[in-house]
């Protein structure tokens, strides 16, 4: 019918990833980055889209900001909402990475099984799992938000890394030693890891 030609030149002018990553000049991809609560994660997102952003890259970054208020506003952290709330923010990356941007997250995702699941949605090349190593007694003594000292008084429950599980990558693509390195240098390592497997150039 007319109607099912209509549709069929619809896609052919379709526009393909690969057309929306020519035209930006750089592959699309997803930093997974990983690691406990105050252990840099956010920052370190945040560090790297503008030095992104700033080489021309399309970009974006996902984190509890504009995710666990907005989209995963019904979301606690029972394991079970953990998982839905991994599970739907791999879909979005997905989304980005379709659209041919280097999207950046920052959740503590700290079940292994839900990295492996968002690793599978993505190809081989587009997941970059970063994982952001900084010990728990630092990240208790840094306490930014005071959650540590609330968890350890039982006033928070299942709090990641005192009451709840967190499972180290083991073997991500790259590990940021916040302890020993800072800001500018942990940014600086997943630039060059980009530039090496030739995402940006
Ligand atoms: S998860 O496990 O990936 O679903 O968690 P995420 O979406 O990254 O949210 C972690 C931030 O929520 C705050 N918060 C808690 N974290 C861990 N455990 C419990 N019980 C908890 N309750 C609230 C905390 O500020 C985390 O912030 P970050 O940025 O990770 O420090």
């Amino acid at each position: 019918s007319e109607d099912k030609s209509t549709d069929v030149v619809w896609h052919q002018a379709s526009v393909s990833h690969q057309d929306r990553v020519a035209a930006k000049g750089h592959q699309a991809a997803v930093l997974w980055f990983t690691g406990l609560s105050g252990s840099g994660k956010s920052t370190l997102a945040n560090a790297v889209d503008k030095m992104l952003h700033e080489r021309g890259a399309s970009t974006y970054v996902l984190d509890g900001d504009n995710v666990r208020h907005g989209l995963n506003g019904d979301l606690g952290f029972a394991d079970s909402d953990r998982v839905e709330n991994i599970r739907r923010i791999g879909e979005v990356a997905k989304l980005f990475v379709d659209a041919g941007l280097v999207v950046s997250t920052a959740f503590i995702s700290p079940f292994r099984a839900d990295r492996a699941m968002v690793r599978g949605l993505l190809n081989d090349k587009q997941f970059i799992e970063v994982f952001v190593d900084t010990p728990l007694e630092v990240c208790e003594r840094r306490d930014p938000k005071g959650l540590y000292k609330l968890a350890r008084a039982g006033e928070i429950k299942h709090f990641t890394g005192i009451d709840s599980a967190y499972e180290a990558p083991s073997s991500p693509h790259l590990r940021l030693d916040t302890a020993r390195h800072n800001v500018q240098q942990c940014a600086q390592q997943v630039i060059d890891y980009l530039i090496a497997q030739q995402i940006i150039s």
